[in-house]
């Protein structure tokens, strides 16, 4: 089974190939092309400026997803796309492309959630890693943590009840002079800082339950920043600080998750999973606490049309296909999901 996954959520446009022969999965093909240089100057991603990008790059980087993976669109058993969450225009690129070119060569048509998609991630690496498990799954637009009972099957446990770490991070970067997006800035700053230096609270809201709270670190920083004397933290000292008063609440909830849905696998998804502190400090208590965790490789992480081919291909395995044109759909819970599919 050959599927073609279309990105276009956000400020990546991406396709990818995904392969399924005797039950393995290959990757053939995974292109994206980055939109930073058009956003870079605004500090933020701008909606409108998105749609335009997306529009001049997704048919050359379609065809060369297929290129790499040696293929012509009639080759291909379906096409895949992100029909949300997202910015709405964006969102529209990918889907009208998908559905031209579905309908064009008579091919089946699948709309995918984004974080879906992320949540399928580690099973484009990791055959054997198996449902029930918990995920976090943290991006620019989400912190949130699901229980995955099985394919299709998500209860959510928690999520942040205000800005996504993703965006605490990009804003914090803002305010520290970094570039955009911020995650990898200040990860790279943050290298070799002290993180006791400043004592930025870690918001743990109640500790029986799953959610976050971000938007106050960001406050928090900047009082810090407008009340710093001379001779204080080093700016490494400061970015390392604040990276492991994000990273904590991460840390500590995702490990009451485990215990709450009683399982012992936890797979990390979105692109502060690419976050090495994160990786470090989780890596290391969920061992201590006896749970296997797992973390896509970074290309995986970030988003990628492969995810989102291999959550088409899963449910087209299924018989699942569109039979109306689809629609973007900018705000989509991960929990309003149709029902328990069936076990990957
Ligand atoms: O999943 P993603 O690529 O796009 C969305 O669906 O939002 O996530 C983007 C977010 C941005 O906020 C970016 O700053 C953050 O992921 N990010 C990181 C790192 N790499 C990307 N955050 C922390 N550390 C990183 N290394
Ligand atoms: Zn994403």
């Amino acid at each position: 089974m050959r599927v073609l996954g279309i990105e276009t959520s956000c400020d990546d446009t991406a396709a990818a190939v995904v392969i399924q022969r005797q039950g393995r999965l290959t990757v053939a093909a995974n292109v994206v092309q980055s939109q930073l240089e058009v956003h870079a100057a605004y500090g933020g991603v701008v909606p409108e400026l998105a749609s335009r990008a997306h529009i001049r790059h997704v048919l050359p980087v379609v065809a060369t997803a297929l290129e790499r993976a040696g293929l012509t669109l009639d080759a291909l058993d379906g096409i895949a796309v992100t029909t949300g969450p997202g910015l709405v225009g964006a969102l529209l690129v990918g889907v009208a492309t998908a559905q031209g070119l579905a309908m064009a060569r008579g091919l089946p048509l699948i709309g995918v959630h984004h974080m879906e998609g992320h949540l399928l991630s580690p099973f484009l690496v990791e055959p054997d890693f198996a449902f029930p498990c918990v995920a976090l799954l943290v991006s620019g637009g989400h912190t949130l943590l699901v229980h995955a009972r099985g394919f299709g099957d998500y209860h959510l446990l928690g999520q942040s009840l205000d800005d996504s770490v993703g965006e605490a991070f990009d804003k914090g970067a803002r305010l520290l002079g970094l570039g955009y997006p911020g995650g990898p800035a200040i990860g790279a700053l943050a290298v070799g800082g002290d993180p006791r230096a400043v004592p930025f609270p870690r918001v743990l809201l109640n500790r029986q339950a799953c959610d976050f709270s971000f938007s106050g670190l960001k406050t928090a920083l900047r009082t810090w920043l407008e009340k710093r004397e001379n001779g204080g933290p080093t700016p490494s000292d400061v970015a390392a600080s604040y990276q492991e008063a994000l990273v904590t609440p991460l840390v500590i909830k995702a490990l009451q998750a485990c215990r709450l849905a009683n399982t012992t696998r936890l797979v990390v998804a979105g692109g502060v999973g690419a976050n090495r502190r994160l990786r470090e400090k989780l890596q290391a208590e969920a061992e201590a606490a006896g749970i296997r965790v797992l973390f896509p490789p970074l290309e995986f992480c970030t988003d990628n049309g492969a995810m989102i081919a291999l959550a088409g291909l899963r449910r087209l395995a299924l018989g699942q296909q569109a039979t109306a044109p689809l629609d973007a759909r900018p705000r989509w819970s991960l929990a309003e999901l149709a029902g328990p599919v069936r076990s990957l």
